[in-house]
Order: C-alpha cells, then structure tokens, then sequence
C-alpha cells in the first residue's frame, strides 16, 4: 500500500491530523494497534481549548460537540474551606473552555473518517517505521497473521507515550527531559448529577481532588493517592469519603454519590522529548511530551502539534515549500513547554508533595492567598488555561 503521510497511532492526535489532511486532499492512511471498542473506552480529558474547539469545528466535526458539549466561563479552585472564582471570560477577554469528554471527540474523529472514507486500520500489530533518514520510508506491520508494508512522503509518529515512534530515533538524537510526581490521580466516573455547575479544584491538607462533569447527569472526580495504590483497594464508598473529606464542608454536604461506572488510576509525570523531527519522522501528543492532568493541558497540546503539523505538510503538498516542516518541532517545542510549565505549576500548587518541608508547605499557602487576592495572578492563570495562541 501506498500514501503521502502514514500515521501510526489512531488516537485523537492521529485521527485528528488524517481528518484535516483529507480536506486539503492530502493522502493518509491510520494504523492502530488496538480494537476501536478499546480505544473508544479509554475514559481520558475533558476540558477543550478554544483553539481545540475551533479545530474540530473547521475539520468538520464540530455539531455534535457544539450541541452536546457545555462551554464553561470559570471554575473554582479551593482552599481552607474557601471556594475562590476564577472568572475565565472576565479575565481573559471573554475566552472559555468546553467541556466534552476525549472520548466523544474521538468516536466525532472515527465517524467523520469513515463517512469519508478513510483508512484507519485498527488492530495492526508490530508496527515499525523504517528508512527514516533515506526519504523512501515505510512502515511494516502485521494485521490478521499477515505482513504489509506501507510506503509514504512522511510518517506521523501520534502513538502516545508507549508506542514505538519516539522509539526509532536513535538515542544519540534524543533530548528526553522527565519530572515524575510522587502520586497519581485516581479517577471515578459516575451518573449522578455534578455537585456544582463549573469544575472545582480543591487543596486539601489530605490531597488534592477534581470535581469534573461530562453532562447533567454524569460526573467525573478525581483524587491524589499514593503513586503506588491498587484500584482494587478502592470501593465506591471509601472514594467517595475521601472525595467529601477534601472538599469544603458546604460542597461536600450537595455531593451525590452512586455507583462508579469507570475507575482507574493515572500517574503523573512530565516529559519532553527532543527534537520532535527525526529524518522524514514528526512525532505529535503524546508520543513526543506528557504533562501530569491538573491544567487539562495533555489533549490541548496534542491538537496545538497538530496544527502546526498539518499546516506544514499542507504547504509542502501546496507550494513544494519544507519551510514549516523544517520549523515544526521548534515551533510546536515553544508552545509544549509553555504548558509544561502552568501544568507543573498547576500541580506544584494544589497537590500535597509526601516529602514537602514546613518552608515548602508555606510558599505553597502563600501562593495559594497570593491567587486568591490578586486579579494578576488570577489573570495569569486564565490566561494560561484558555490555552495560549497557537
Ligand atoms: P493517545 O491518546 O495515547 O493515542 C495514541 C494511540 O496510539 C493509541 O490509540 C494507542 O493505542 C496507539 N498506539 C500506541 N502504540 C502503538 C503502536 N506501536 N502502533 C500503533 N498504534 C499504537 N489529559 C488531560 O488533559 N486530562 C486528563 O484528565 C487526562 N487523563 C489521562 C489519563 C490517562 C490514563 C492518560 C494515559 C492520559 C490522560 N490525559 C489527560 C492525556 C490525554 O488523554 C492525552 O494527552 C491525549 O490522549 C493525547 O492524544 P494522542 O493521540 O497524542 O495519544
Ligand atoms: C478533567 C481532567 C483534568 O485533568 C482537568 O484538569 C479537568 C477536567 C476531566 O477529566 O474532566
């Protein structure tokens, strides 16, 4: 088989990248090593940028978001059984995020790439990149007990910080810059009603906790725990106490519980690998950077990749023109470790750190007042959260 931009990973970085490209009639062809029922079960983000947004809107799989999706002004962040607003829209010049789990945007990405024709290949196994350097790449993989091979102008390596992308650059090019947390977040979805209409951050001296939603009906929460913790040792109700014991008393007494519908555990970590451009190789989300999930940053800075991607591979398919192809990973490196940085403040300034001095715990407190009495520091952080331009 032949194409212009192979992609290997058909997340939504991957799906993404072939919907845009196909409108500018540009060839693509997705592989992706899992079933789609595996894929669209994964229970991730759930915050969009603007620039998100618009994205998908003009990729043509807007509606149902747009329908569907609820656009949030604000949220709050808590503290010392004080719940502060953080007014997104007065503070940024009317900006607001949307609210629409990954997991819609991605089954919007499979149906628009289906309806149109596209080749998304699910369950290919051993996927492999070759020839990187030489400008004939290929990829070989395995579908079914069978060998293909896949030749292509480029390969997009959007396969997630597991996949086998970043792999193939050779160590000797590989800048990797890595910060790991001493917790994870474990995560509970659930069909009860959000306890409050926006999204509350909250510090707690036990921990930090999420209060996220989907819809009307179906909420998603999220608290520290110990970076080795078993899900199993987490029933409903003990996930439940803990959320309450860390959310103010009035908030914690409008909780509705019910049984979870979904529960996991994610660690969290940054990373950032360098360059993102190996030869005729781009890596995008995932595979080339992770922010931990305080600032919901991980999904928006995939999309940002793959706008700077897709502009690149447009006009080198449009003008015979390598300009922004050859610019790709500094330009999409400037904007990842802007978010590299507000998401590692966002943690730094909400979680509890197990190894924290008294001096630590201070600054900490201090940043929190600071936050919750200053309209600059406020507007610092929504400007940030709305996501900066692309
Ligand atoms: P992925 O979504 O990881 O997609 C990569 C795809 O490549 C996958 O479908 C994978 O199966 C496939 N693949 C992997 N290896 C291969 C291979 N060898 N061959 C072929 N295909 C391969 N972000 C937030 O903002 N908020 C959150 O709450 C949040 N929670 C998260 C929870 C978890 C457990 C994880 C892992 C991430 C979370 N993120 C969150 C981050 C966000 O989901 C990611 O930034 C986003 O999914 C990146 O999209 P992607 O397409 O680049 O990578
Ligand atoms: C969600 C996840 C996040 O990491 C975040 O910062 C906000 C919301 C969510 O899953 O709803």
């Amino acid at each position: 088989m032949k194409t212009q931009v192979g992609i290997i990973g058909g997340g939504p970085s991957g799906l993404l990248l072939s919907q845009i490209l196909h409108l500018k009639g540009i060839q693509s062809v997705v592989l992706e090593q899992k079933s789609r029922d595996y894929v669209l079960g994964r229970i991730r983000a759930g915050v969009l940028e603007q620039g998100l947004a618009d994205m998908l809107r003009s990729a043509g799989v807007g509606d149902r978001m747009d329908r569907e999706g609820h656009l949030h002004g604000g949220f709050d962040i808590a503290h010392e059984g004080q719940r502060m607003r953080i007014d997104l829209s007065g503070l940024t010049g009317g900006k607001s995020v949307m609210v629409y789990g990954q997991t819609e945007v991605t089954l919007d990405l499979y149906n628009a790439r289906d309806e149109m024709g596209g080749i998304v290949v699910d369950n290919a196994q051993n996927v492999m990149p070759h020839n990187l350097k030489a400008g004939t790449p290929y990829v070989t993989y395995e579908k079914e007990g069978v060998s293909h091979r896949l030749e292509c102008d480029f390969i997009a390596g959007c396969d997630g910080f597991h996949g086998v992308s970043r792999q193939s650059i050779p160590e000797t090019v590989r800048q990797e810059y890595e910060k790991v947390y001493p917790f994870g977040w474990l995560g509970v979805l659930s069909e009860t009603p959000p306890v409050s209409d926006e999204l509350i951050y909250n510090h707690s001296d036990r921990g930090f906790a999420l209060c996220s939603m989907r819809n009307k009906s179906l909420s998603r929460y999220y608290v520290q725990c110990d970076i080795d913790e078993d899900v199993e040792n987490w029933s409903d109700d003990r996930f439940w106490e803990e959320l309450k014991s860390r959310l103010p008393t009035e908030t914690a007494a409008q909780l509705i519980t019910g049984p979870s519908i979904e529960k996991s555990i994610a660690p969290l970590r940054s990373f950032v690998s360098e360059p993102l451009r190996y030869g005729r190789l781009f890596l995008a989300g995932d595979a080339g950077h992770i922010v931990p999930p305080t600032g919901a940053k991980g999904l928006n800075l995939a999309a940002s990749d793959i706008y700077y991607l897709s502009e690149a591979f447009i006009q080198y398919y449009t003008e015979q023109n390598e300009t922004r192809l050859n610019e790709y990973s500094q330009t999409a490196l400037k904007r990842i470790w802007k978010a590299m940085r507000f998401s590692w403040w966002m943690t730094t300034l909400l979680h509890r750190f197990p190894e924290n001095s008294d001096f630590d715990a201070r600054i900490q407190k201090a940043e929190l007042d600071y936050l919750f009495n200053s309209e600059v520091a406020r507007k610092a952080l929504a400007e940030n959260y709305v996501g900066l331009p692309y």
